[in-house]
């Protein structure tokens, strides 16, 4: 895959907001968004964090803040406000007038993102419901935002009350007729899925907060070129290689979408027919970013979506991934996980390892080998001593 620019006549500027609704802010409570922004294409133009223990129902920073930023977007010269938080219609277009450039919520952005780095006709269509989903909640009188919005679907015209039931009528069709298809893409890959049971073969899926180093570790336990990118979300789709362990033993492993702090309800939902093959896994390898300073935020955080397919039960193993990245002392200790949620009762092992060096891989594989091997599927065809009937694919 090639890294094309984003925006090919230069990247607009933005001035980023975060709003917290408590102190202490955290040191980074901007990283995060710095690293969405940047991989829809934004570059930075300003930042602004402030505390609110309740958003402002019409503009969400209030008043004050709200002359604040409008100071920054014009000293910055930004294009553009991109907000950590999820705003409503309403607050969305209170800002628009207000700072006169457009608005983007955390929601808004990560579908951008999505809509950029979709690959597979599916992924597409995927993302495509979840942008007209989240569009639809946004039909109401007065939203002036919606033109530039559509422009891809080919919904024209003003927020007349007239216009807005013509709207909505499209997308209801539209929406309608990308669940169809996709309904039916997931029958298929149901029927694949079952052929692929009834050969036995034991699955792995790697599972991760966005970033965590997936892919890397994909490709360093398949030695296949996988897209890695310091970019959130360089993966969308579900890619499923053949790893092999051992003579008469490969497992299938299989890289799915990263998972992200409130990622927006209608993109859980329409890659819920992609996260289904992690679903089916025998066992997940939940990697996670053991540099990272919101390490325990972004492992709850999966779990939570975990739990919300119904994959919390699949038993894990724990993947501190950039251990080049922490002090020698820690690199071997896998016991640096600060404290927060006790840990899934699934998580059987914990590994160390930097898929970029290759630090701890051979003791992953060696791991994953005996897991294999402990499966009662590989027992039963051991002992028919057949060597013509592999275990795995
Ligand atoms: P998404 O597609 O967003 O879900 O990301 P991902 O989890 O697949 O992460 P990816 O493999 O794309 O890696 C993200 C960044 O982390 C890339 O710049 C990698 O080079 C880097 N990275 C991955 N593993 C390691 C590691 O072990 N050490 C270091 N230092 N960097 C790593």
């Amino acid at each position: 895959m090639s890294k094309k620019p984003l925006r090919p006549d230069g990247p607009e500027r933005a001035a980023l907001v975060s709003v917290q609704s408590r102190r202490p802010v955290p040191g980074d409570a901007l990283a995060e968004l710095e690293q969405l922004s940047a991989s829809a294409g934004y570059a930075l133009a300003a930042e602004l964090t402030c505390v609110r223990p309740r958003p402002d129902a019409a503009t969400y920073i209030g008043s004050g803040k709200l002359e604040e930023l409008g100071e920054l977007v014009s000293a910055s010269a930004a294009d553009a406000i991109i907000f950590d938080n999820t705003l409503t219609p309403i607050q969305q277009r209170n800002l628009e007038k207000a700072l006169g450039k457009p608005v983007i919520d955390r929601t808004g952005l990560i579908l951008e993102i999505f809509a950029r780095r979709a690959q597979s006709a599916e992924g597409k269509m995927q993302v495509e419901l979840a942008r007209l989903e989240h569009l639809a909640t946004r039909l109401v009188r007065g939203w002036t935002h919606l033109e530039r919005q559509t422009g891809g679907i080919g919904v024209r015209g003003g927020p007349g009350e007239k216009q807005i039931e013509l709207d909505r009528r499209m997308l209801d069709d539209k929406i309608k007729m990308l669940r169809l298809r996709l309904g039916k893409l997931a029958r298929q890959r149901s029927t694949q899925r079952r052929a692929r049971g009834r050969s036995g073969v034991f699955r792995v899926a790697l599972v991760g907060y966005t970033n965590a180093g997936k892919s890397t570790l994909f490709n360093a336990l398949t030695k296949s070129r996988t897209y890695a990118a310091d970019q959130l979300f360089a993966t969308l789709d579900t890619t499923t290689r053949k790893l092999y362990l051992a003579p008469q033993v490969n497992v299938t492993l299989s890289d799915t979408v990263g998972f992200i702090r409130d990622l927006p309800h209608t993109l859980i939902e329409a890659f819920k027919a992609t996260l289904e093959d992690t679903l089916q896994a025998d066992l997940l390898l939940h990697v996670v970013d053991a540099s990272s300073p919101m390490l325990r935020e972004q492992m709850d955080e999966v779990d939570a979506v975990l739990r919300e397919i119904g994959a919390d039960d699949i038993p894990q193993f724990l993947i501190l991934n950039k251990s080049d990245l922490l002090p020698l002392d820690l690199q071997v200790t896998n016991d640096h996980i600060p404290s927060g949620d006790a840990e899934p009762h699934a998580t059987i092992a914990r590994f160390a390892v930097s898929a970029l060096t290759g630090a701890g891989i051979a003791a992953l594989k060696a791991a994953l080998l005996q897991a294999v091997l402990a499966d009662p599927r590989f027992q039963s065809t051991a002992s028919a001593e057949s060597d013509s009937t592999p275990f795995c694919a």
